[in-house]
Order: C-alpha cells, then structure tokens, then sequence
C-alpha cells in the first residue's frame, strides 16, 4: 500500500505505479500500459454482479470500467491533490462535463466565473442552458460579492476558474466555498492553470477538482486528457457511474501512461516555469514597448496578495499588452524565434497567443470589449528553456516593431 504522508515530489515519481504489476512476479519500476480491453477472471458465482469486481483489490472486469494503467493515474492525481477519489477523463472538457452532469438536473441553477475557458462557457450556455435547461449566471467573480448576490434557491453549483485566461484574473476560493454552501451548492474549481503543486483548492473549502491533464500536468503537448478529484463519496459515486457507464469517457491507457510519465517531473517543471515567468514579466513591465503586465507574481498585479495567501506559487502563463496596434502585433509575432503562435499552455516549450483572433476569436467584438480582449493583447505560456533566451528573443522582437514601423508612435519611446 502507499504510503500517504509521503512529500509531493515523492508522490510525483511513484505513487500509485508500484501496486501496477502486469502480473506475478514481475516488478517492473514504472507501469505498463495495459491495453487489454477486457479480462479473464477466474470463476462465475451465483449472485455475483459488476460490484463484486473491485480493481482497488487488483481485480479487473473490463477497461471501461477499470484499467491498471488508468487506475495508477487516478491514485496519483487524487493523492497531488489531496483527495480520496480520483479519475482520469478523455479531455479537460470531458472532466468539466461528466462534473457538471453528476451535480446538475433540470431546473437547477449554475453561478459561474465571467472570465472561465471560453470552452466552458459555451457548455454552460448551450448545453446545459439552452438543451437541459439549467439557470446560469456569469459574474466578476474576482469580488466574492457579485457570487453571493447571484446566488439562488435552485444554486446547486458555483464554478470557478483561478488564474483566469487570459487576463490573470484570481478569485478567493476560500470566502467562494462559503457562500456555495451557505446555499447548500457546491464549489467546482477547474485548477488547470497552476496543478496541485501551486494551488490545492479542496483545501481551501471547493468540493470537487478538475483539470485538464494537456496542460501543465501531462507537461509535454502530446496528450489530451482530464482529471476530477474530489473527497464528497456521494459526487465521487455518481462522477465513476457517468466516467464508466453513463457517459464512458474514461482515459485511455496509453494516454494514461504518459500523463503518469509527464507527472514525474511536475514539481521540478512547475518552479522552472514560474522562476522564468517571474524573470519574463519583470522584463516585459519595464520595457516601453510594453502596455501592460498580467502575471499575479508582479507586485503590481491587482490580486497579489491574495495570490500569495491562497497559491504555492504564481504559475508559468502571463499576458501582457502590447503598445502599438494589430499591424505592430503581427510584426513581433512573426519576429519571435523562440515562441511558436500556438493555442494552448503548460508544455515544457514556450508557446505565445493572440487571443482576439484565436482563442477568443468566437466572441462578438462587444463581448471581448468587456472582457478587455484587446487587439494589442497576448498570452506567453512561459516554457522551461534558459530564460536568457527567451528574454533576448523577446527584447530583439520587440526592438524590431518600435524601429521597423513609424506609424506607432507609442513604441518609439525609448
Ligand atoms: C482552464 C482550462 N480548462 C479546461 C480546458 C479544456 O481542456 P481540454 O482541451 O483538455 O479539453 C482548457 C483548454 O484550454 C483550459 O485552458
């Protein structure tokens, strides 16, 4: 059995693997990815059902349902997180939705984080709002006044997203979790953007987790997957019937096995992309071709200090505006050598986007407008390179827009 009081990096390397073994007498150091889509079990007996099948005691019927691979995912997420129930989902999108669906009926109401993954948002609208007929509300959840004032009879969930995408907006889990269950709602937390290692919201009162394992978790871009985690029994028993039966999204085993692999070196990555991100933001806020800074690691971010109450750390993405127009846009995007134009975060790799016209490019020009999505705008998922290169990479592109391109006076200052 593992051992529960073990420290996070040690948790990282191998917790949840050991118990793995493909089959007797054979110990292997890492788990194999079982592919096996079923297997032999040793008899039938009378009034046996699918519950008797208990892969927590090494016993395994089929792989929807339990998979070695996938299991060792699930221990080690769950135990990252501090969590007794853990499962391993086919996207972050899959883990917001099986979520969703195991906590929300018809009727009920859903308040929700204005600034959420755009993906999330368009679920919560045309999914459950438009098709099953769930109330939601998207307010500024960064005031924990605006959630109370949202809240309603039929509140049966509150979701929230912290640091937001991609204007690094944070909200207060801990006073969040109290409104929720004040109504008798709960907290939903998508953790994608910082992982268990920086920020663990279970702790601070939210009642289920999700992630999407693509990001910083798996760590590598080269594999979708999601993850919940949760302690509440009663969630966690309706989150495997959807996972396994009800709507069988469950990862696969050789996505598994990477997530598992990439998770090793979480920590060890996790400081590196913040140590960069911190050197990069600090860069970029003096630079006079730069507008702007969002990175909760500035002292002139809005929400510091509550970052440094309720996060480890303050994370590897950050945005920042850019003094010149879409024109000047372009031309520093096309000048960069070290940061491919790229949607999505959290790789080894540092990855640069233009939210207006990616991301963000499904929202009316009035909904970016209030969101403060402007075309000067960009998002640096900060890779894990030796930050003088980045940093010089940034300097000489920026260099190149203030001297190339006259018609923006803003970025000729220095
Ligand atoms: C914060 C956040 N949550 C969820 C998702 C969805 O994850 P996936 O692409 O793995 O479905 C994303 C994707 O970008 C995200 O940024």
């Amino acid at each position: 059995m593992d051992n529960n009081s073990n420290s996070f990096e040690t948790m990282s390397v191998t917790y949840g693997e050991r118990d793995q073994s493909p089959a007797p007498g054979v110990e292997d150091v890492v788990v194999p990815i079982h592919l096996s889509s079923t297997y032999s079990i040793p008899r039938i007996e009378k009034g046996m059902s699918l519950e008797d099948v208990n892969a927590d005691d090494g016993e395994y019927l089929y792989s929807r349902l339990a998979n070695p691979t996938r299991n060792a995912l699930e221990h080690r997420i769950a135990a990252l997180e501090g969590a007794s129930h853990g499962f391993a989902v086919v996207s972050g999108t899959a883990a917001i939705a099986t979520t969703m669906s195991a906590i929300l009926t018809p009727g009920d109401h859903v308040v929700a984080f204005e600034d959420l993954y755009g993906g999330t948002k368009s679920m919560l609208k045309r999914f459950f709002n438009e098709r099953l007929n769930v109330g939601v509300d998207f307010v500024d959840a960064t005031d924990p006044e605006n959630v109370a004032a949202a809240m309603r009879d039929e509140t049966a969930l509150v979701w929230m997203e912290t640091p937001t995408n991609p204007l690094i907006h944070l909200c207060d889990i801990a006073a969040i979790a109290e409104i929720a269950h004040a109504h008798d709602a709960k907290l939903g937390v998508d953790n994608t953007f910082l992982s268990p290692y920086f920020q663990q919201p279970l702790a601070l009162g939210a009642d289920v987790v999700i992630h999407s394992t693509t990001k910083y978790l798996n760590g590598h871009s080269d594999s979708i997957g999601g993850a919940i985690v949760t302690d509440d029994d009663a969630l966690a028993e309706e989150i495997g019937f959807l996972q396994q039966i009800g709507l069988g999204a469950m990862l696969s085993p050789f996505d598994s096995y990477l997530t598992l692999r990439g998770m090793k070196t979480l920590p060890l990555r996790m400081r590196q992309h913040e140590q960069n991100a911190l050197a990069i933001a600090r860069f970029l806020e003096e630079h006079p071709a730069v507008d702007a800074v969002h990175y909760p690691g500035l002292e002139s971010h809005p929400q510091h200090d509550l970052a440094c109450e309720q996060m480890d750390g303050f994370g590897g993405t950050l945005s920042l505006e850019l003094a010149t127009d879409l024109d000047g846009v372009v031309e520093f995007l096309g000048a960069l050598q070290h940061f491919p134009l790229a949607v999505s975060l959290g790789g080894v790799e540092s990855l640069i986007e233009h939210p207006a016209t990616m991301t963000h490019s499904p929202l009316t020009q009035a909904e970016r407008d209030a969101l403060g999505i402007t075309d000067s705008l960009l998002r640096i998922s900060v890779g894990t390179e030796a930050v003088e290169d980045l940093r010089y990479d940034l300097d000489t592109a920026l260099s190149m827009i203030s001297t190339t391109d006259t018609a923006h006076p803003t970025t000729t200052q220095s």
